[in-house]
């Protein structure tokens, strides 16, 4: 199973590719060897990824860089540690950073390549089935606040990205099912994000759900692409959020407010996006913008993967607070991505703030 995925970026006249395959990670480790021959290299790594695959992917001691897991790692005090270590190590523009791990490595690696140097190149190895669907592509890198989730950032593309389904064996339960939660997503903005392809991703989580939910590596394979081919299409056209790629973001307004409250350690981003886009649905039912049908469909998928309904006691001014900070906001006016019943989802202004919010405290009350 080898499948190789371009992507172009017409706005700053970039391309790369996206290399998915099963073969084994000792085949990885040669192939980055090969593609970084003659250039330094400093390989960030998951520290749980470095103690199931460090004999797999023998790297010299000197070049790696092992970061804790868990969110509240991308923090401004691991970003100082991994540009010391890129000085220390005398890393040159023409030199690499390589990241493998899930999103918060990815992330952090990618926000300190884009800046070391004003940019050095750099290389994404997704481990986890979210940083494969999502955060390894497109590039979007970014660390957090202690009170705001990637607010630090920039958009900084790889140099290439290979994606290695093995990982996904070892990969945790809750880890893998954070995946799902972004995945789940793509279900519900197909409608945008598909050129020519058929709308299917909703059919094949519904009918496959057994098969994904026991990492049958073969329909795994097939997700991964449906959704990479979903976000090639929303990046070519909109690299820089301006208009379409926001509609990568639904439920992530709301889910983002939760795991900042949360100190970025009670909830994974799946779990907390899975949240905002289950309350997105019921104000999207109450303001007639989806039809019951819709909402029961959406909402059974949810549930046939597992997904329980979250009761966590916050503030509601806290919650608005953060949501006015989220980069989709303007200029004090909060925007949701709302789905629609064609399955094509639409940015709508949160015209009347205060009935939102008491709407709110009832839902999570
Ligand atoms: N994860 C959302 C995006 O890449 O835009």
């Amino acid at each position: 199973m080898e499948r190789t995925l371009a992507i172009s970026i017409p706005e700053n006249d970039k391309y790369y590719d996206i290399y998915i395959n099963n073969e084994s990670v000792e085949s990885l480790y040669k192939e980055l060897l090969v593609r970084t021959k003659n250039r330094r290299r400093v390989i960030v790594f998951s520290e749980k990824v470095y103690k199931l695959y460090s004999k797999n992917l023998p790297f010299p001691k000197n070049e790696i860089f092992i970061l804790k897991d868990g969110e509240e790692q991308k923090n401004l005090k691991n970003y100082i540690r991994l540009i010391e270590k890129l000085i220390h190590n005398r890393m040159t523009r023409k030199d690499v950073l390589i990241a493998i791990g899930g999103g918060v490595v990815g992330d952090l690696s990618g926000y300190a390549a884009a800046t070391y140097m004003r940019g050095i190149n750099f290389i994404q190895v997704p481990t986890t089935l979210l940083s494969m669907v999502d955060s390894s592509v497109g590039g979007k890198t970014a660390i957090d606040m202690p009170s705001a989730k990637n607010i630090l950032g920039s958009f900084y593309q790889p140099e290439c990205v290979y994606i290695n389904l093995n990982f996904l064996k070892t990969l945790c339960e809750r880890q893998y099912m954070s995946g799902i939660g972004e995945v789940l997503k793509y279900a519900f903005i197909e409608g945008n994000c598909c050129n020519n392809e058929p709308k299917s991703l909703f059919e094949f989580l519904s009918i496959n759900s057994s098969r994904i939910l026991s990492r049958d590596l073969y329909f795994l394979e097939k997700l991964v692409t449906i959704c990479l081919l979903y976000k090639i299409n929303v990046v070519r056209a909109d690299e820089k959020e301006a208009g379409l790629r926001k509609v990568l973001n639904l439920g992530h307004t709301l889910g983002h407010a939760l795991e900042t409250l949360t100190k970025y350690k009670k909830y994974t981003h799946g779990e907390a996006v899975i949240w905002g886009l289950t309350l997105i649905f019921n104000w999207a039912l109450k303001n007639c913008y989806i039809d019951t049908v819709y909402y029961k469909a959406a909402m059974d998928l949810i549930s046939l993967y597992g997904f329980k309904n979250i009761r966590e006691k916050i503030k509601t001014d806290k919650l608005i607070e953060l949501m006015l900070l989220d980069k989709k906001a303007d200029s004090g006016v909060i925007k949701l991505i709302i789905p629609n019943g064609a399955r094509v989802v639409t940015e709508k202004e949160l015209k009347n703030v205060y009935e939102f919010k008491a709407w709110l405290s009832d839902q999570i009350g």
